[in-house]
C-alpha cells in the first residue's frame, strides 16, 4: 500500500497532493445505509480504511461525512501512531474538514472535542466555528463566493507539507473533486450486500460528469466476497 505515496500530484495551477479516495458502495450502488455507510463495509474494509490512514499524510473529508459518521480521533491508538512514525510521518493525522455552514460541533463530531487533534476546517466562509477543545485551523479559499477546492489542496500541499492526501467522501465532495481533476486513485470497496430502497445516493453526488471519467484498474482483491477494487483515474 505504501507505493500509493511514491507519486505526485499536479494540475495545471502548480502542486498539489496525490488525492487517494476511498470509498464504500453495495452491490446496488448504495454509498449508505440508514444514513452511514459503516453497515456497508466489513472487517476487512474497515482495515483498509485505517491502512490508508496510516499511510497518508492528512486526510479530506466534508462536512456531511464527518457529522453523519461523528468522526472521532481518526487513528485507531499508539499502534497506529507508531506505524506512522516509522513512515516517516507526524504521529497524528492531520485532518481538513470541508464545511461552508460551519454547523460543526463536538457532540456531533467528537473529534472537535479532542485537544490534540489536528483539524483544520477548509471554508469560503468568514466565520470560525464556536470554541471547541481541538481549537481547529482554517483554510479559507474562493473563487469567487464559492470554495475553490483546486486552490485549497495547493495549499494543504505547500502550507501543510501533505504529499498523499486521503479523501473519504463523501458523495459530494468526491463529485467535486472528480469534476475538477483532482483525485488520481479510487479504492472501491464492493460489499456483497444488497439494500434496495429508494435512497439515490451513490459514491459520487452533484453534478453529472459527461463524457464519465475513464480509470484504469491498478489492483483487484476478494475477502470474504468483498471487492476491493483500485483505479488509476486518466490524466
Ligand atoms: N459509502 C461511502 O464510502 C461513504 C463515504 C463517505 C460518506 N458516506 C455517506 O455519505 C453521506 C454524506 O454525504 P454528503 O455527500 O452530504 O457528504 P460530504 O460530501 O461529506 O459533505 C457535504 C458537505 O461538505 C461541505 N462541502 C462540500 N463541498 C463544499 C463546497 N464546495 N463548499 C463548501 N462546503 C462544501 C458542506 O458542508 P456544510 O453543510 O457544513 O456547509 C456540504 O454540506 C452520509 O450518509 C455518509 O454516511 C458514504
Amino acid at each position: 500500500m505504501t507505493e500509493a505515496r511514491e507519486r505526485d500530484g499536479r494540475d495545471a495551477a502548480g502542486a498539489r497532493p496525490y488525492v487517494l479516495l476511498n470509498m464504500a458502495s453495495t452491490a446496488d450502488g448504495r454509498a449508505s445505509v440508514q444514513g452511514r455507510a459503516g453497515p456497508i463495509g466489513d472487517r476487512a474494509d474497515s482495515a483498509l480504511l485505517h491502512g490508508l490512514r496510516t499511510i497518508a499524510d492528512g486526510l479530506l473529508v466534508g462536512a456531511g461525512t464527518v457529522r453523519a459518521e461523528h468522526y472521532a480521533r481518526v487513528l485507531r491508538g499508539e499502534q497506529d501512531r507508531q506505524a506512522r512514525r516509522a513512515y516517516g510521518l507526524s504521529a497524528e493525522l492531520p485532518t481538513f474538514i470541508v464545511s461552508g455552514s460551519m454547523r460543526l460541533a463536538p457532540e456531533e463530531v467528537p473529534l472537535l472535542a479532542e485537544p490534540q487533534a489536528p483539524v483544520t476546517v477548509v471554508t469560503p466562509a468568514e466565520q470560525g466555528l464556536a470554541s471547541c477543545p481541538a481549537q481547529p485551523g482554517y483554510l479559507r479559499c474562493r473563487r469567487g463566493e464559492e470554495l475553490d477546492l483546486g486552490l485549497a489542496l495547493r495549499r494543504i500541499h505547500a502550507e501543510h507539507g501533505v504529499g498523499t492526501l486521503l479523501c473519504e467522501g463523501g458523495p459530494h465532495l468526491a463529485g467535486q473533486l472528480l469534476a475538477e481533476g483532482l483525485v488520481d486513485e479510487l479504492f472501491l470497496c464492493l460489499a456483497p450486500k444488497i439494500a434496495g430502497g429508494e435512497e439515490r445516493l451513490r459514491i459520487v453526488a452533484g453534478r453529472e460528469l459527461d463524457p464519465p471519467l475513464q480509470m484504469e484498474l491498478i489492483a483487484l482483491h476478494e475477502h470474504e466476497s468483498s471487492l476491493f477494487a483500485r483505479y488509476r483515474l486518466a490524466r
